[in-house]
This record gives C-alpha cells, sequence and structure tokens, in this order.
C-alpha cells in the first residue's frame, strides 16, 4: 500500500502524526510519503512540531508560503498533482479544514486517487469562514471519512453522504496529547513563565474575523484589563503578530511570546485557570484536560466541546472578556468525561479501518 500524507499548518502536524506512526507500525513495508504543503513555513509554526511529535522529515517540500486563498490553493494543487504523479498513492491522507486540506483534496479526486479526510464531518454553518468550505469539499471528494465526534454523523448524513463512508474513529489531535501527557506534565512551562498554575488565562487570538479588523484594538484594552485580575499569558500566532505591531498601545501587563512548541503549550493549558481562544483545537484540548474554556466566536463546528462543559461560547464581543473573572467564581472544578472515543487510540481505529 502507498500512502501520501499532506500536511502544511501546525494543526495538521498534531493531527497526523499518530496517524503516520499507527500506519507505519501496521504497514512497514508500505510508502509513507509525507508531503509538506509549507502553508506554515516559521520554525515555530513547523519545524518544531516535526521534532516533538517525531513526524518523520517530509519527502516532498513544495514550500507553498502565505498568499489569497486563491494563491495559496492553486499554488499547493500546482505542486502536489506532478508528486502524486511520481508517488502514484493508493490513498492520499488529509487532516482539517484548512487550505492545505482543501487543495490535496481537490487535486486527488480530479487523478481518481482515493483521499481519507481526518477530523471529518465539522460543521459551523457559516461559510463565512474558509475553513467551512474547506471541510464541505474536502467532505464530499473523499472516499473514507474520519469522524471524530457522534454529532458529524448527523451533520454529514444532512449532506447526503452514505454511511458506508463515514467512520466514527475518535479524536487523532487527542492521540497526541495522550503521548505527550508524561512530558508536558513534567514540562512546568508556567514556573518558567513567572506564573502560578491555576492562577493565569492562556490567551490564542489569531482567526481573521477577530485580528485582522476593527475588534483588535477592543480585545487588547479587554485583555489589558483581566490582566489587572489575573496574569494573562499570550502566545502570539504571527498572523496577529502582524495586526499587533499596528496597535500602539504596548500592551500592558499582557505576558506576550513567540507561538510556542506543544509541549510547552500542552503545560500551560494544563495549569491555566482559564483559556481564551478562537481556536478549534484548543476547544478541543481544554475538553479533555477539564480546563474552562471562553471562545471568542459566534459559532463552533465543535459544539461537542459545549456540552462536555467546558467551552462557553463568549460571542464574537470582546466585551465578553470581562465576563470571564465572574464565570470562572461560579464554575464547579470537576472534570468531566471526554467525548465518546477521545481516549488516545483514533489513529489504530484509521489503520483499522484502512488495512
Ligand atoms: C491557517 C488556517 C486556519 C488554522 C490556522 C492554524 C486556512 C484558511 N487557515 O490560518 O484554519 O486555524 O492556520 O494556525 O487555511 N504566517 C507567518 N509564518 C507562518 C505562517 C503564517 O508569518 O509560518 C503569517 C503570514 O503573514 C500569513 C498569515 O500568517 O499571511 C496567515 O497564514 P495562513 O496560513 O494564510 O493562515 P493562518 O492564519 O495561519
Amino acid at each position: 500500500m502507498r500512502i501520501v500524507y499532506v500536511i502544511g499548518t501546525r494543526p495538521n502536524f498534531v493531527k497526523t502524526a499518530p496517524v503516520i506512526a499507527a500506519l507505519r507500525r501496521r504497514l512497514p513495508d508500505g510508502r509513507h510519503a509525507v508531503v509538506h504543503t509549507g502553508q506554515h513555513y516559521d520554525r515555530a509554526m513547523s519545524e518544531v512540531f516535526f521534532e516533538e511529535l517525531g513526524v518523520p522529515a517530509p519527502d516532498h517540500m513544495l514550500e507553498v508560503g502565505s498568499g489569497s486563498h486563491a494563491e495559496q490553493t492553486a499554488r499547493t494543487m500546482e505542486r502536489l498533482e506532478p508528486v502524486l504523479e511520481e508517488e502514484k498513492p493508493d490513498l492520499v491522507l488529509v487532516p482539517g479544514d484548512v487550505n492545505s486540506t482543501l487543495a490535496a483534496v481537490l487535486t486527488a479526486a480530479k487523478m481518481q486517487i482515493p483521499v481519507g479526510h481526518i477530523e471529518s464531518g465539522l460543521r459551523s454553518f457559516d461559510r463565512t469562514m474558509p475553513e467551512e468550505i474547506n471541510r464541505i469539499v474536502a467532505d464530499e471528494f473523499s472516499e473514507h471519512l474520519f469522524l471524530h465526534s457522534d454529532e458529524a454523523i448527523e451533520n454529514l448524513r444532512a449532506e447526503g453522504i452514505a454511511e458506508e463512508r463515514m467512520h466514527f474513529v475518535g479524536n487523532t489531535m487527542i492521540d497526541t496529547l495522550v503521548a505527550l501527557e508524561d512530558r508536558f506534565r513534567a514540562a512546568g512551562s508556567a514556573g518558567r513563565l513567572g506564573v502560578e498554575p491555576g492562577s493565569y488565562a492562556l490567551v490564542t487570538l489569531h482567526r481573521p474575523a477577530l485580528v485582522d479588523g476593527a475588534l483588535l484594538p477592543e480585545t487588547l484594552r479587554q485583555l489589558g484589563d483581566l490582566a489587572k485580575q489575573m496574569p494573562v499569558v499570550f502566545p502570539v500566532h504571527p498572523r496577529t503578530r502582524k495586526k499587533m505591531e499596528a496597535v500602539e498601545s504596548g500592551h500592558p501587563g499582557l505576558l506576550l511570546s513567540e507561538p510556542l512548541g506543544y509541549v510547552d503549550f500542552l503545560s500551560l493549558i494544563a495549569d491555566a485557570g482559564a483559556v481564551l481562544t478562537d481556536s478549534g483545537g484548543i476547544q478541543e484540548e481544554t475538553t479533555y484536560l477539564g480546563i474552562p474554556c471562553f471562545t471568542l466566536r459566534n459559532n463552533t463546528e465543535r459544539p461537542v466541546t459545549i456540552r462536555a462543559g467546558t467551552n462557553t461560547l463568549l460571542g464574537l464581543d470582546p466585551a465578553a472578556i470581562a465576563t470571564i473573572p465572574a464565570s470562572l467564581a461560579k464554575r464547579p472544578a470537576k472534570r468531566l468525561k471526554p467525548p465518546p472515543l477521545w481516549d488516545g487510540h483514533a489513529s489504530e481505529r484509521i489503520a483499522d479501518v484502512l488495512t
């Protein structure tokens, strides 16, 4: 069996690393070719993850870099097609919902190569999000859909997708978290930043709807106010950093850092008093770890995290940040059960289906 894995962004690496490892164990004589599209390329957004997660060095680097949606998608398709011609895979595996995912699925589907989509069936029902368009296309044109939560089943049925293409396997991002648990529990990243475990808010923001427009200055002002009540630790995504440079407040009270490696970041989540984010994956990691998460968006494609009791949708409204201390005071401190099949074995189940 010849498999090509196409990955391009930080969360892609986390979701795919355990799947590559499981399939390499199961099919030691198969060809396992890793294609890095280069959508993320800074060391802190890419190489660090390959090192920490033990992902083999990519066999093909497409170096597509940044650009508009059309540019990024088109460059990926153009550069991936000859790689697939050379590799002649039986299967292309792609995770998530980023532009690399969309490009890989379209390229492979047109070459009539079967595609497996990891993290299939998520829907925010908000087509202003580029990721929603990417997910719908990826699911429509993939033959094997690997679902990470049971709510995905209904979403896919509603789009007329046949049951036999759906495989409810669980969450591969949680496989990576479980595999790294000893390391991140011992990492002590909070101490190194000079904050007490349990005392601080960990913040990540990167979605265009929040950081590219007029909401960013007010969000930073609200974070400054929150920092008067609890330390605010904020590793800054490169997209956000560029936008913050234009906001001239100096961001007093915020503990800003470069993007962190995964072990350090999981250590900070596990020890946080609260997490404030617009990321998808972080809503899941906080759910698994039982950490209160506040999501600065109007919707989520991961309602399972709300049902689990850890995630609160604040809306796309910076003023709602001010409600966090009162919500925390009311919240019962107990670890809830993770959603079904978020157990560290999702990748093994993917390997079961494919072998
Ligand atoms: C992308 C995904 C988003 C995902 C996020 C995870 C799409 C449409 N968006 O968003 O779904 O949640 O990755 O991080 O695919 N940049 C750098 N260095 C890098 C990468 C990016 O400086 O290594 C800067 C560039 O200015 C670039 C901007 O960040 O233009 C945005 O990068 P891009 O890959 O287009 O989207 P993300 O915001 O990272």
